[in-house]
């Protein structure tokens, strides 16, 4: 089953997510990962953080470069000083398109759907999309980060997070 999108004027769009205990008893967390994936997929995504389909828990999914990413109460280590500018686009705000600057690496910690604590390196689109995500549970949108550029629609489905 897929979820819905929440509106881009929601407010668990603009507020700072809460910390995610993957043991609680009264979430589901197996299905709701499940369900993000297939909504993720079926809208034409990269990535796509809870607070997206009105979740408001530290926790977002991608799939980047054929490697799938489950990523919980996830943090930056530390960021390059060299950055990148990218024309980002988000699922959220569908057709929309802003040119983000961000670190071109982080290395990054995140809790994995088993409990496991990962510290990793990334770079390119898993870093940039990473980075795209850990904004959403932020409340933090890339239209905070720049400003929108009008391209059509048709151009913007393969790389929204
Ligand atoms: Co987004």
């Amino acid at each position: 089953m897929s979820l819905e999108l929440v509106p881009e004027d929601s407010k668990v769009l603009h507020e700072r997510c809460e910390p995610f205990n993957p043991r609680s008893p009264d979430f589901n967390l197996e299905m709701l990962v499940t369900e993000m994936f297939i909504t993720m997929k079926q809208s034409g995504g990269i990535g796509l953080a809870a607070p997206q389909v009105g979740v408001n828990k530290r926790l977002f999914i991608m799939t980047v470069e054929g490697e799938d990413f489950i990523c919980i109460n996830p943090s930056i280590v530390k960021a390059s000083k060299e950055t990148d500018f990218l024309a980002e686009g988000c699922l959220s705000f569908p057709g929309k398109r802003v040119l983000v600057e961000r670190p071109s690496w982080v290395r990054v910690r995140y809790q994995t759907i088993t409990g496991i604590t990962k510290n990793v390196r990334l770079r390119g689109m898993q870093a940039r999309c990473f980075q795209h995500e850990l904004d959403h549970i932020n409340g933090v949108t890339f239209l905070d980060r720049g400003k929108a550029i009008d391209v059509a629609l048709q151009h913007s489905r393969s790389q929204d997070q």
